[in-house]
């Protein structure tokens, strides 16, 4: 509920459980006056203490009251260059050299539903969302600037985005337009990032603030394996199911900031968006710049309650599935069984040991195009390559088909090999800057997606790969971090915009696919996890979780992913022992329960299982579409932490908490383990559920718990299916 009231410039967002206010003062600085539990409302501004603080500048119409500083004052949307010296969430320079942006109150409107933005990934949805903009305006830079906020009262979001306009008649340079700025009057935090490194992504790492700016960020080109564009801060004591705390995170794909500054008077302010490093956007006279949006979600009673508040949010109003309400089948891909060594006889061949099996989906991993027979040559080429697929997809997707699977295909249009058709005809198509040598990565390079003919091209020619055959999946890979950032398409004064616009111009691509090929069920992937973020999840609903396949590795990974990315998002394959990754054997039961627990598939030759690993998968796949529903629009509770516990243990819920699926792994054996009960969440305490044929009541098992059989044997699995009588 949204609530304008317009005589005092109160401005206050009440969600389910959570309060948030702004209120413009008597000199029409927004200021933030909270953000915490659902109180009953007030105006909150009375916490603000003003006191005469040295070296705390007073703005000028203040005149000589010393009291009143922007130094010291919670804001909505920090200014720069006025006094405040924390952390700006905006920085211009004007036409005459200056760095001032000073922003004031000027009106608001409220409407109901939700905003949309143009070109960006939002959340999305009709009634049971409501708007609220709030105009700012710095008068002397003729510049506007809109704040938007999106309140979806049941899941306690709020999503913030920010439009900027040049509204004068010469050119305004951006150096920072933050999607986010939140002010505490309080510093006593922790601070929370999702961290880690290519194969063992999103780790979550905990520190309280400590004096001055800290936080995370990438300047890869994307979100980057190596941190995640989701923070969240919480009050020190804050656990999976008490303390205060909140959730911030960008829906972007690329370069981005997420910092907190513990300030000198005990305050903290967060401040996220765009990554200010190589960003300058040039603002025509009534141009506008928006900044991505970003989610945020309080929680008074810990972690648990704001991840299940994402998930639901992201579920219902994120994900564009086209197989929503569907069952997706689960799928083979034969990356790991051939990597580039195949043909449609060995496809065919991983296929027809499949299909017997339950396995619905054959995903061709990369290798089917141009001259691609290695990681040296090739993209950039989309046509099929008919020494391995003679007579194309037209001939191999109907031998899959009349196996009873649907085909889908592996996918990478961003990138391009010095070897190729495509390299040789448009040398100049590339990120690269003349004169000097070009940086590869995994030898290739990144095709200029700020520019429209680049994406054209890539387009008309994947469309037609696309058209040739009954294709229902795609991956879209991408397979290095952006370098040489420089477009031949652009001035001078606008290579800082290129970051930017290959972002979007990604985004445009992704759209083209959603408008054309309603049906397609598209896989986001980078290296595995490296651009595994709210952004790419409205294009791609489900994303490669991490090119670790290892059962154990992967408990930690979809652990920190949690947090605030649904389970059904987090691609998870069961593939073959020893992993490729780290060489650990885990039994094959394992590794079907960790990989169930997210957009599921193998990633192994399946001919060479025995008969008895056979029974199994058969039997995996089987409970995978049992537990479908749980697992798919379930609560998800974490019941212990990897990090810490000597066993991982999770749990799908029911909405209607009639059913429950319980997942445990045990981690290394030791002789005589300890006894192991674990206390369950998410039941209904009045309700009697079913557990191996005996029948508990749900208080029960969520206070006194469930005893764990006693491991025998290294990372073994156990799962638990509740019904309620
Ligand atoms: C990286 C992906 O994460 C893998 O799953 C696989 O598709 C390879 N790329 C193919 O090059």
């Amino acid at each position: 509920m949204i609530i304008c009231d317009e005589t005092n410039l109160l401005f206050t967002l009440h969600t389910k459980n959570t309060t948030y206010q702004m209120k413009a003062d008597s000199y029409r600085v927004l200021l933030h006056t909270y953000y915490g539990p659902r109180i009953s409302g007030g105006d909150l501004s009375y916490l603000i203490q003003y006191t005469d603080r040295g070296f705390s500048p007073n703005p000028g119409e203040a005149g000589h009251c010393r009291t009143y500083s922007l130094d010291t004052l919670p804001q909505e949307y920090s200014s720069c260059g006025v006094g405040d010296f924390r952390l700006p969430s905006l920085e211009t320079e004007l036409a005459d050299g200056s760095h001032i942006t000073d922003l004031r109150f000027i009106g608001f409107a409220r409407q109901d539903g939700k905003y949309a933005l143009d070109g960006l990934p939002a959340f999305f949805g009709g009634g049971e969302w409501e708007t609220l903009i709030l105009f700012l305006e710095d008068t002397a830079a003729h510049l506007r600037v809109e704040l938007y906020y999106g309140v979806l009262e049941a899941q306690d979001l709020i999503t913030r985005a920010v439009r900027i306009v040049n509204q004068g008649n010469r050119p305004i340079r951006l150096y920072q337009a933050a999607s986010v700025c939140l002010d505490f009057q309080r510093g006593d935090l922790d601070l929370i990032t999702f961290d880690g490194r290519h194969v063992m992504e999103r780790c979550p790492h905990r520190a309280p603030l400590r004096p001055g700016v800290q936080g995370v960020g990438s300047i890869r080109g994307t979100s980057s394996h190596q941190h995640n564009p989701f923070v969240v801060l919480c009050e020190p004591g804050t656990g999976e199911d008490s303390g205060l705390c909140w959730g911030a995170m960008l829906l972007y794909s690329g370069n981005f900031q997420a910092q907190a500054e513990r300030s000198q008077f005990e305050g903290c302010r967060l401040v996220m968006g765009i990554n200010p490093h190589h960003f300058c956007y040039t603002l025509a006279p009534n141009e506008g710049f928006t900044a991505p949006e970003a989610a945020l979600i309080c929680s008074p009673n810990g972690f648990s309650q704001m991840s299940r508040q994402y998930h639901r949010a992201i579920r219902k109003h994120l994900l564009r599935d086209p197989l929503a309400g569907q069952r997706k089948p689960v799928l083979i891909n034969n990356w790991e069984a051939t990597y580039f060594d195949f043909d449609a006889d060995r496809l065919v061949q991983i296929a027809q040991a499949a299909a017997p099996l339950g396995i619905g989906l054959f995903v061709m991993d990369d290798g089917w195009f141009g001259s691609r027979d290695s990681d040296h040559s090739g993209l950039g080429d989309w046509s099929v390559n008919q020494k391995k697929l003679p007579g194309g997809l037209e001939a191999l997707v109907p031998r899959i088909k009349a196996l009873g699977m649907s085909f889908g295909l592996w996918i990478e249009p961003e990138m391009v090999n010095e070897d190729s058709q495509l390299y040789r005809e448009h040398p100049d198509w590339v990120l690269g800057i003349p004169g000097r040598a070009q940086t590869r990565g995994r030898s290739q390079l990144v095709l200029d997606f700020s520019r429209a003919e680049v994406r054209d091209h890539i387009y008309s020619a994947l469309r037609a790969v696309l058209s040739s055959a009954d294709i229902t999946y795609i991956k879209w890979d991408m397979n290095r971090s952006l370098s040489d950032v420089w477009s031949a398409a652009l001035p001078t004064e606008r290579q800082g915009e290129v970051y930017h616009r290959y972002v979007l111009g990604v985004y445009d691509l992704l759209n083209r696919f959603h408008r054309d090929f309603p049906n397609l069920l598209m896989e986001g992937c980078s290296g595995g996890g490296g651009r595994f973020d709210a952004g790419m999840l409205y294009y791609t609903p489900q994303i490669w979780c991490s090119d670790n396949t290892d059962a154990i590795d992967r408990l930690h990974i979809q652990y920190g992913t949690s947090f605030c990315y649904p389970p059904c998002t987090m691609g998870a394959h069961v593939s073959s022992v020893p992993n490729e990754q780290n060489g650990r054997v885990t039994p094959l039961e394992t590794r079907g329960v960790v990989a169930m627990s997210g957009a599921f598939g193998y990633e192994m030759d399946l001919g060479k299982t025995t008969q008895a690993e056979r029974e199994i998968i058969q039997k995996q796949v089987a409970d995978y579409h049992a537990y479908y529903q749980l697992i798919q629009d379930g609560d998800y509770y974490r019941l212990s932490n990897p990090f810490q516990d000597p066993f991982t243990a999770w749990a799908h819920v029911s909405q209607d908490q009639r059913q429950a699926l319980v997942s445990v792994v045990t981690g290394s054996v030791c002789a005589a383990p300890s006894f192991v009960t674990l206390r369950l969440k998410g039941l209904d305490p009045s309700l009697r559920y079913q557990v191996n044929g005996v029948s508990y009541p749900g208080d029960v098992l969520m206070q006194a718990g469930y005893p764990l059989p006693m491991p025998w044997g290294d990372y073994q699995s156990v799962q638990l299916y509740l019904s309620a009588q």
